[in-house]
């Protein structure tokens, strides 16, 4: 007997792209599993002008200029846009030159497509993905309260425990850009999937595996070999370790593939005040405060079966 194919799951994918972002944003729509309603941008890894034109570039590399994609916020709620050129280059996309895209931008702010979306679309149907700072997603939930209960689950990148920050000692990049639309979305009530450095600095690329996405012959595999190898100059020159961390691309393998990761259910305070924490995950994870839990907090990757996963759908574009 056959079974008729599922529906595919109900996205929105929220980025600042990023090499990373890009690579996620590629690896979602080569996954028929998946349905990207639309993609809402915010400044992050470089301001909004840089972060919607590359969201552009990755859709049109993709052959999909049908794709909806919306500017949001250019600045955090409460502080100075913090930018990380140095680890994503000028144009927040370096390491290969791609055209200029000619697809136009969804006409509309990205706060209210994720508010009108989320208020049509069956309770319960629409996950949210955030690969960067939570500025889109606190300002929709700000609004327009009653969109909480309708999303499914917030599956995002960001924050860090064991690992510790990239940006300061303490906080990881996303976080720290806008911690609090993080504080905002992580008391929400919402159900909410973490991907922290604990895990996506365990999703390192292998020189053979970059090899493998430029040999695939393909443009995505092309600008995913480049993309990697420029972001990896980074790494391997701060941490020493060989390799590129995949940083949001463990978002969207989450989504396809749950069983790759380990994580627990705990609570995760974002802080606020702290004069050298700002912007820190505080995550219980030894669950030694009442506080409820709020977050499922990745830390475990099957590190070659997600790679197995990238290459597989890389290859089909
Ligand atoms: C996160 O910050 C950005 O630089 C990456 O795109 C990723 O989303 C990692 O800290
Ligand atoms: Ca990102």
């Amino acid at each position: 007997m056959s079974h008729p194919a599922p529906h595919p799951r109900k996205i929105i994918i929220d980025t600042d792209p990023g090499q990373d972002d890009a690579v996620a944003i590629l690896l979602a729509l080569a996954s028929p599993e998946l349905d990207v309603l639309g993609i809402t941008v915010a400044a992050g890894n470089v301001p909004l002008p840089l972060t919607q034109k590359n969201a552009r570039v990755i859709c049109e590399l993709a052959g999909r200029r049908d794709m909806k994609i919306f500017a949001g916020c250019d600045a955090p709620l409460a502080q100075r846009l913090v930018t990380a050129e140095h680890v994503h280059g000028k144009t927040g996309l370096d390491g290969i030159a791609l055209p200029d895209p000619t697809m136009p931008l969804s006409p509309g702010h990205a706060v209210d497509f994720l508010i009108d979306t989320l208020r049509r679309e069956p309770a319960g149907s629409v996950t949210l993905c955030p690969l960067g700072p939570l500025t889109n997603i606190a300002t929709a939930l700000a609004k327009a309260p009653d969109i909480a209960p309708k999303i499914a689950e917030i599956v995002l990148m960001g924050g860090a425990y064991f690992e510790v920050g990239n940006i300061t000692p303490a906080a990881e990049f996303n976080i720290y850009v806008d911690p609090e639309a993080a504080d905002i979305v992580f008391r929400s009530g919402v159900p909410i999937v973490v991907l922290p450095l604990d895990v996506t600095h365990k999703a390192l690329t292998s020189r053979e595996w970059v090899e493998r996405m430029r040999g695939l012959g393909t443009e995505a595999g092309r600008a995913v070999a480049s993309w990697t190898d420029f972001f990896e100059r980074y790494d391997t020159a701060k941490y020493g370790s060989l390799g590129a961390p995949l940083h949001d691309p463990c978002v969207i393998a989450y989504l396809l593939q749950p069983d790759l990761f380990t994580g627990r259910q705990i609570h995760v305070a974002i802080e606020l005040e702290g004069r050298h924490t700002r912007g820190m995950t505080v995550a219980d994870w030894w669950r030694v405060t009442e506080g409820a839990p709020n977050a499922f907090f990745i830390g475990g990757v099957k590190r070659d079966a997600f790679f197995d996963l990238l290459t597989e759908r890389i290859a089909r574009l």
